[in-house]
């Protein structure tokens, strides 16, 4: 690069190097996430009014430390917290959110249910999915090609967390749109109306939720999620019913929308890559590393993970102040030579060290060994019910997530008979 170049880059605004909401970073990421990480190890992006902290050994060392919090009520642009008399289950569940709440309590949380995310849970969970997968993929009949978004991976977030957590089938229909649209209302830039709607659909099914769980307490037996929630609750005094919902409420906001995007490129990147396949595909393990490659390869990833300043504070040189948005995000240097030769590539034995695709420290993420084991299975599945699968057509990008890049449509050729 001549001196000139490098020159007229710094000159640039942030602005105009870094746009994820741009045509341009949808089709290609990789020189806008290195562009901006080029900038400095903390930036101020001002479109977003927030910091960006670019370096992965600093995001690790503020995701060990926690000197940032993690609630969105510390946000300086938050809505008002209302009163606590005028708490509805609505704000029950985000502001009194077990996770989102003080580092103490987070941590009791944590480990009280960490018996519910065990092997043994997660190998029961299998076990109760496996049949809903399989008859999602029967349902397909023998096509010449199909849809894989809207035919099979919109339908395993709801599988997925329905089966996990142990809610009855006859409450499917009802508490469906939650699943479907919880995560939005983490969303700061939905607009009002759209917030009280989510509000509503957000205080019928937390009053679902409370039905479902008086039903378990009756049959408490059932070797699922929920029991496991309600035999601890027995045992330990500071972990109660609203604990039990709004760690119901995190799976849904956590695991749906990551699910579902995971599945999407998932797929994409083995039929696009049939070479990568079976050392993907090999084992659960094997499987576990091909992820973290995939999610490096597809570049998806627009935002990262927020976290507030909680008072006015020096971070890596930069005067931050109370209240101001600062955005992790890890995914910058994952298309760096350096730590990635020929980057572009989909090399499912690359090795990573750290493995950081489900964060670290004390918030990393809690449905980490589900969210591969249901993947694994269903992308297994997929395989052996169309082993000759291609894709039908390059799929077109889509931009309207403000997290994410999506894809609008994965057409799949099955190449039967
Ligand atoms: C499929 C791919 C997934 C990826 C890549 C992923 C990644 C992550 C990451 C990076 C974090 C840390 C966020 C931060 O530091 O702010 C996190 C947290 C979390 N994840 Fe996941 N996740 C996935 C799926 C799931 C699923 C399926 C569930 C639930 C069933 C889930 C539940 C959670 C919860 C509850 C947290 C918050 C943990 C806490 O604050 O203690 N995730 N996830």
């Amino acid at each position: 690069m001549t001196t000139e170049t490098t020159q007229s880059k710094t000159e640039r605004s942030i602005e105009e190097v870094f746009n994820p909401a741009s045509d341009a970073y949808c089709q290609n990421p990789m020189p806008q996430c290195r562009a901006l990480a080029e900038r400095g190890p903390m930036v101020f992006y001002p479109p977003w009014q927030a910091w960006v902290m670019t370096d992965i050994g600093d995001i690790m060392d503020c995701w060990r430390r926690e000197y940032l919090s993690s609630d969105f009520y510390d946000w300086e642009f938050a809505p008002q917290k209302p009163n606590e008399d005028d708490w509805g289950n609505f704000e029950k569940a985000l502001i009194g959110h077990s996770l989102v709440a003080d580092h103490s309590h987070h941590r009791l949380i944590r480990k009280v249910v960490s018996p519910a995310f065990s092997r043994n849970v997660v190998d029961e969970i299998q076990r109760r999915i496996e049949p809903d997968i399989d008859k999602l993929l029967a349902s397909l009949g023998e096509p010449a090609s199909f849809d894989y978004i809207k035919q099979v991976a919109e339908h395993i977030p709801f599988i997925t967390i329905t089966r996990m957590i142990g809610i009855p089938e006859k409450y499917w229909d009802e508490i469906k749109p939650l699943i479907e649209n919880f995560t939005e209302t983490w969303n700061p830039t939905i607009s009002e109306e759209r917030r009280e709607e989510v509000r509503q659909q957000c205080n019928h099914a937390i009053d679902l939720i409370k039905l479902v769980i008086a039903e378990r307490r009756t049959s408490p037996e059932q070797d699922d999620f929920l029991s496991t929630m309600l035999e601890l609750e027995a045992a330990n005094p500071d972990f109660t019913e609203w604990d039990i919902i709004t760690l119901i409420l995190a799976l849904i906001g956590a695991g749906a929308d990551t699910t579902l995007m995971a599945q999407q490129w998932s797929v994409y990147a083995l039929v696009k890559n049939p070479d990568q396949r079976d050392a993907a595909l090999a084992t659960p393990e094997s499987f576990s590393n091909a992820f973290t490659e995939i999610l490096r390869w597809s570049m998806n990833s627009k935002m990262g993970f927020a976290r507030y300043a909680p008072e006015d504070m020096e971070v890596l040189g930069q005067q931050v102040t109370k209240g101001q948005l600062v955005l992790l995000m890890p995914h910058l240097d994952k298309m760096d030579p350096e730590r990635f030769p020929n980057p572009e590539v989909l090399d499912v034995s690359r090795n990573f060290d750290p493995d950081i695709l489900f964060g670290y420290g004390p918030r990393y993420c809690i449905g980490a060994a589900m969210a591969k084991r249901q993947l694994y299975l269903t992308i297994t599945k997929l395989f052996e019910r169309f082993p000759n699968l291609t894709l039908a057509e390059e799929p077109v990008r889509d931009n309207s997530n403000h997290n994410s890049i999506c894809l609008k449509e994965l057409r799949l050729q099955t190449n039967i008979g």
